[in-house]
């Protein structure tokens, strides 16, 4: 990456061709808009008692924001990082918190979230596959990742993800808001600016998901690169993998640089 910037450092818009050329080619096992956001979950320890089970963050994240799952259930931001066990679904924690009959589908349906075998695990797959196309129609469309703008969907009340659990969530206070934006110029003359906003990741993340882990408290002190955020680090945490694709350059980079 260091070579291409060097070599067309003149052409901010050649190198963006070259570098969507380049960042799409790693993204390359290009994944299909209904596996976008899936997880499967396969802890080693578990091989020999159940076969992997698969989350899918699209058939959730409309109905509940990242906050609830991640902050008030404590799941963890990396595949395989939470550890669940049948207990801890049993005593009403992780996927229990919800699957018990009355918020989502009981536990006692194993076979909605463990396959039988491999073939009924290509079943399941093929189900998913049509209901994704069922509620695909209904939403929003977008270019990359799971093909729908979320966020066009909320703004517009096609969905409203709840934010709340009885009994689990506390309710938010004046600390859990900030409208601040924080602009960023990427070390790039000529590449537009990034706005990131507060009040816009606010809707769906909770304080805690970015800070302080992942971002200082403080105005410009993160130092990121783009080849970290396309490995995954930073803003890539969640643009990559669940929310929108990082093909999706002019969204971040969407504040055109004030002619000379
Ligand atoms: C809502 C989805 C869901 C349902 C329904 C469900 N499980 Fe699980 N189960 C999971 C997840 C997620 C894991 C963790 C998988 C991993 O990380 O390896 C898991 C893990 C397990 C494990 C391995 C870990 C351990 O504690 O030994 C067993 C065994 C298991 N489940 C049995 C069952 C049985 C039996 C049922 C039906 C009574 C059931 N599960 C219903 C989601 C579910
Ligand atoms: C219904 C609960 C739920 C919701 C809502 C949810 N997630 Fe997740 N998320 C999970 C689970 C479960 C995992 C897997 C954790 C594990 O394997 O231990 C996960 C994993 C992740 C990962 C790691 C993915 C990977 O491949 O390493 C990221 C990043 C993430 N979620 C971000 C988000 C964002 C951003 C949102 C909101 C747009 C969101 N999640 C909404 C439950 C949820
Ligand atoms: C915050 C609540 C909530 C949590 C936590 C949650 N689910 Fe769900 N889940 C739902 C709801 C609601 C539905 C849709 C209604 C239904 O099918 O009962 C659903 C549907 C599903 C489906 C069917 C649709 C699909 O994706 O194929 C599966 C499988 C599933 N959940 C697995 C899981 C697993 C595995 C976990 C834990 C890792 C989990 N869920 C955690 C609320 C939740
Ligand atoms: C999606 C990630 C994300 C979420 C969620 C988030 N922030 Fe931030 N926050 C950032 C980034 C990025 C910066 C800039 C850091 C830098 O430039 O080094 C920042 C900067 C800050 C700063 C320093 C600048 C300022 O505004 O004074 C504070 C304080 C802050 N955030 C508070 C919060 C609070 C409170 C919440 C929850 C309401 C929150 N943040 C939610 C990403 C996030
Ligand atoms: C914790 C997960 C997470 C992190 C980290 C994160 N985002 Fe987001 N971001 C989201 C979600 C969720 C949305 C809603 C849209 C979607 O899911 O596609 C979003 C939406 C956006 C939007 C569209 C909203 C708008 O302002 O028009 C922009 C731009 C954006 N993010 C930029 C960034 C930048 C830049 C960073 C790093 C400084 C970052 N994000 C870090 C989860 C995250
Ligand atoms: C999720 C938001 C986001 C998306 C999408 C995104 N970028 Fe970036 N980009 C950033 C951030 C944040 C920086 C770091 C700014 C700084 O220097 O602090 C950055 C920096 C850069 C830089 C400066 C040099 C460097 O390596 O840091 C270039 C060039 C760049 N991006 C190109 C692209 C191209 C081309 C795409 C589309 C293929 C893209 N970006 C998509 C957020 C994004």
């Amino acid at each position: 990456m260091k070579r291409v910037r060097r070599t067309s450092f003149q052409t901010g818009a050649a190198l963006g061709i070259v570098l969507s050329l380049w960042i799409t080619g790693m993204a390359g096992a290009a994944v299909k808009s209904h596996e976008y956001g899936n997880v499967l979950m396969s802890q080693p320890q578990n091989a020999k008692t159940a076969l992997p089970v698969t989350f899918r963050h699209w058939s959730h994240r409309g109905k509940y924001t990242c906050r609830l799952c991640h902050v008030d259930l404590e799941f963890s931001q990396l595949a395989n990082g939470t550890g669940v066990m049948e207990e801890d679904n049993r005593n009403g924690m992780y996927c229990g918190a919800c699957h018990n009959g009355k918020e989502a589908f009981a536990l006692e349906t194993c076979t909605k979230c463990h396959p039988k075998d491999k073939q009924h695990e290509a079943e399941l797959e093929q189900q998913a596959k049509r209901e994704f196309q069922k509620l695909k129609e209904t939403m929003p469309g977008a270019t990359y990742g799971n093909k729908i703008d979320w966020m066009k969907a909320e703004v517009d009340g096609v969905i409203t993800p709840k934010d709340f659990l009885q009994g689990i969530s506390l309710r938010k206070n004046d600390m859990m808001v900030n409208s601040r934006d924080e602009p960023r110029s990427p070390a790039l003359p000529g590449l537009p600016e990034i706005i990131f906003s507060h009040s816009k990741h606010v809707v769906w993340n909770g304080c805690g998901m970015c800070h302080p882990d992942t971002f200082a408290l403080e105005t410009g002190k993160t130092k990121m690169s783009m080849r970290e955020i396309t490995e995954g680090k930073f803003c890539g945490r969640c643009h990559g993998t669940i929310a929108f694709a990082l093909n999706d350059c002019t969204r971040c980079h969407s504040k055109p640089v004030a002619s000379p």
